[in-house]
């Protein structure tokens, strides 16, 4: 009994404790009403609810803000000097300045993250990117991007970039010869010897560029997803470092034998993933023979090869001669 007594006057201090805290949460929070406060921007941006700034994280996103004007970009290094992601999503842009990005004279050493997708850019200009020299990844899929001769050094200021994102990049409108040209212009002139990965899906690609991996020593994956290729000429000796090539839901009813013997038939098994329908007629044999004789090819990286492997096999091509 005489025990209790200190034990009840802890037990009431750490009541007064919890009360306090309790109350002086709810005191903040009544303050704060809005949850995602913490994230307001400083200077202009803040007048932005789109745009949310987490200084813990470094990042800063403006997702679907409508901006139209490219000097919004000007107030991060204002207040953001540090900075390591920027995503600016669902903005109507519509062209890069042609002077860098972040304003003239600006650099932003600590950026390795930049997201200038879906905002209806279509000219990209050269220096737009002077000043961030530590990027790492540049996403700018769902744009309308048109190459101009100007535009080929848009990549040289970048030269660590290891993710290039061009998914859905590109408008389908322009002559792709003159297109395909100026982008490897514009890759070779980028030296971009440590990147790794390049994503040209939802491209509506008829063909790629032929060497189109060749500006790319370090390059290890490629994404070719939902393009419109039917057939896939590359340029082998530049192939050497690939692991593997996404060709899934193209319309693919042959690949170059260039490709085949110098390239495909060299690489480790489920390389090269071909979600495709089969297109089947009297010159597909030869083709259709390979896929099922190769471990190249699969239908899923992982988990499902061992059921992939069983669908290849079971490919059957039936067309009649003409008697
Ligand atoms: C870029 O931002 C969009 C919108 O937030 C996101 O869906 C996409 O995955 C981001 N890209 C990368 C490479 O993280
Ligand atoms: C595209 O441009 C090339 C080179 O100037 C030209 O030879 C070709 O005919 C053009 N293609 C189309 C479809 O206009
Ligand atoms: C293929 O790539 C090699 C190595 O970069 C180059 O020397 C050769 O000219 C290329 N071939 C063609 C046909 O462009």
């Amino acid at each position: 009994m005489l025990n209790l007594k200190p034990v009840n006057r802890i037990l009431s201090i750490l009541c007064q404790i919890i009360a306090v805290s309790w109350t002086s949460d709810a005191y903040t929070s009544m303050q704060e009403i809005d949850p995602n406060s913490k994230y307001t921007c400083k200077g202009p941006l803040g007048e932005f609810p789109a745009c949310a700034c987490n200084e813990m994280d470094l990042e800063i996103s403006c997702i679907n803000a409508q901006f139209v004007d490219t000097d919004v970009f000007k107030n991060v290094p204002t207040y953001y000097k540090g900075i390591s992601k920027i995503t600016f999503h669902g903005n109507n842009f519509q062209d890069l300045p042609d002077d860098p990005l972040f304003g003239e004279n600006v650099v932003l050493d600590g950026l390795t993250v930049l997201n200038i997708s879906a905002n209806y850019i279509v000219n990209l200009n050269s220096k737009a990117l002077r000043g961030l020299p530590n990027i790492r990844i540049l996403d700018l899929s769902n744009n309308e991007i048109v190459l101009r001769p100007e535009d080929v050094y848009f990549l040289s200021h970048t030269p660590k970039i290891t993710h290039l994102y061009l998914r859905r990049a590109f408008t389908s409108l322009v002559n792709r010869t003159i297109q395909f040209d100026l982008m490897v212009r514009m890759f070779y002139n980028g030296k971009l010897h440590n990147l790794q990965y390049i994503d040209l899906s939802f491209n509506y690609l008829t063909s790629v560029p032929y060497n189109l991996p060749c500006p790319f020593p370090a390059l290890t994956k490629i994404d070719f997803r939902q393009n419109l290729l039917q057939s896939l000429a590359m340029n082998t000796s530049c192939l050497q470092g690939i692991e593997s090539i996404d060709l899934s839901r193209n319309h693919f009813n042959d690949l170059d034998k260039n490709f085949r013997d110098n390239f495909a038939n060299s690489v480790p098994a489920n390389s090269l993933l071909m979600r495709n329908s089969f297109h089947c007629d009297c010159n597909s044999a030869d083709y259709i023979q390979w896929i099922r004789s190769t471990n190249a090819v699969c239908h899923s990286f992982f988990p499902l090869k061992e059921q992939s492997t069983r669908e290849k096999v079971a490919i059957i091509c039936i067309y009649s001669e003409s008697p």
